[in-house]
């Protein structure tokens, strides 16, 4: 795997990949790699000829300089861990990607003003800025992310309409540690007891199931997760699959999903569930 950390350098070796006729697949990242990252990186070389993952920090999808400053950077490391499947790692600086502060401003519609949207305000503006510019230098023909964090798809997918990119966006499903807890390279800032505790979040979000409406579903995990010391609810909710507006009935949508943030300690982590 060879690692580019230049704007420059990454288009030369797209054009030279496309010039041979070849397929490319993108997997973004913010490093700190897991299994996670790794099984959409596995998909990507399954599905094209010529896998690039990227692997920046972006400053301005963070609403919180303190996550920013603590998010876990362990670029060697994430190098060696991906380094036989992917053909190229696109690392580069801060001042490589925004020479000047960026000032685009996009507008996402009804699925970026919910959950994620309204908790961190600007985040998804930030995602849109960092993602639409990987998917220009890089033209993949397939961009893989992973369904943990299932609105920025969403955000993504609409990003591609509203900017014309052709690119497939592809989702992939949430990669869980034994323990049932959705992998996330916050894990990493966890002790090992906020480790084993943070698994109650995917446990409460099955035991839902068995809630016979959305109001006893809503009540059952605010209720459950309010008793795990340490646990602080963000927020609960449950939602159309497709446009993520508040559904107050299952009959309400096609497809159901519940989403959930709790801050375990000062970790913000976040996992969703399918009901229908
Ligand atoms: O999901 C992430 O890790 C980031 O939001 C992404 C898509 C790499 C953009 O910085």
């Amino acid at each position: 795997m060879f690692v580019i950390n230049t704007i420059a350098e990454l288009t030369k070796t797209v054009d030279k990949v496309k010039a041979q006729g070849k397929t490319v697949g993108l997997v973004p990242t913010m490093g700190a790699l897991h299994e996670g990252h790794l099984s959409l990186i596995k998909r990507a070389r399954k599905e094209n000829d010529v896998v690039f993952v990227s692997i920046f920090v972006n400053p301005v999808q963070f609403n919180n300089q303190d996550d920013l400053r603590k998010y876990p950077r362990t670029l060697d490391r994430d190098v060696e861990f991906i380094g036989d499947y992917a053909d190229y790692a696109f690392a580069p600086s801060v001042e490589e990607i925004f020479p000047v502060q960026p000032s685009e401003k996009y507008d996402f519609g009804p699925v970026e003003k919910v959950m994620e949207g309204a908790a961190r305000p600007g985040h998804f503006n930030g995602v849109g800025i960092i993602v639409r510019r990987l998917l220009e230098w890089t033209r993949p023909d397939k961009a893989y992310f992973g369904e943990k964090d299932y609105q920025q798809i969403a955000v993504i997918r609409e990003l591609v309409l509203q900017c014309n990119i052709q690119s497939e966006i592809v989702p992939c499903p949430i990669v869980r540690e034994p323990n049932g807890l959705a992998m996330s390279s916050r894990n990493r800032r966890l002790t090992p007891e906020q480790f084993e505790k943070a698994a109650n979040i995917h446990r409460i979000l099955e035991e839902s199931r068995k809630c016979v409406d959305v109001p006893q579903m809503k009540a059952f995990v605010e209720a459950e997760i309010a008793k795990i010391p340490e646990f602080q609810l963000d927020y609960f909710e449950i939602a159309d699959d497709k446009t993520l507006q508040t559904v107050h009935a299952l009959a309400d949508a096609d497809g159901v999903m519940g989403f959930v943030t709790v801050y375990v300690g000062e970790v913000r982590l976040i996992d969703n569930i399918r009901y229908k």
